[in-house]
């Protein structure tokens, strides 16, 4: 298994991936996948920038996780995580943990980032023991952050400072 980050060239994987994670996960994005689907491809290259993948054998993509700075001045020092998935064939195997280590060393490169921050929903059990192991505090709750099938979801706020 790899950790790498993709050429704009690959952007068709990482719509499938993106599409696979949506409707395996859909408390995890906020986009459906019918919004999912209807992105343009220059979008999709332009997103394709701020990806690490997790990349098999045979070139196939089974998890990503996304991380980009804030573009103002005054929020410079802010990254932010965003579209962790691991295909639930290759969970359980450090993937993730490896996937989100190399987003963190990745802001760490940066010299402006302090502070590292997501979003995530209460009910994502996983994640938040994973964001937590590695230094994540919880630092606020967002109620209904999402409605998916008439169901209601709260979301963590949860921060890493560098
Ligand atoms: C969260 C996710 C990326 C973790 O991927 P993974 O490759 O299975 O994670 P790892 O094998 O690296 O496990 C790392 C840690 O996560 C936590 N973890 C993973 N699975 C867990 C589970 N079922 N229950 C509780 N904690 C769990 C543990 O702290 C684990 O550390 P440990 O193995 O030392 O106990 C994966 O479960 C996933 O894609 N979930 C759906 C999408 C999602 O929730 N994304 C986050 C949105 S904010």
């Amino acid at each position: 298994m790899t950790i790498a980050k993709l050429p704009p060239s690959r952007w068709q994987d990482y719509k499938r991936l993106r599409l696979e994670a949506v409707e395996n996960s859909p408390q995890s994005f906020l986009a459906t996948a019918e919004e999912t689907n209807n992105e343009t491809q220059a979008e999709w290259k332009n997103k394709i920038e701020n990806m690490f993948f997790a990349i098999d054998e045979k070139d196939n993509l089974v998890g990503m996780i996304g991380c980009y700075q804030e573009k103002l001045t005054k929020q410079k020092h802010i990254a932010n995580i965003v579209s962790f998935y691991i295909s639930p064939k290759f969970r359980h195997q450090g993937l993730g943990r490896e996937l989100i280590k190399t987003a963190i060393d990745f802001a760490k490169t940066k010299k402006e980032i302090e502070k590292v921050q997501l979003g995530v929903i209460t009910t994502q059990k996983p994640a938040i023991e994973l964001y937590k192991s590695i230094g994540f505090v919880i630092i606020g709750e967002q109620k209904m952050a999402l409605k998916v099938d008439d169901k209601f979801y709260d979301e963590y706020l949860m921060e890493l400072y560098l």
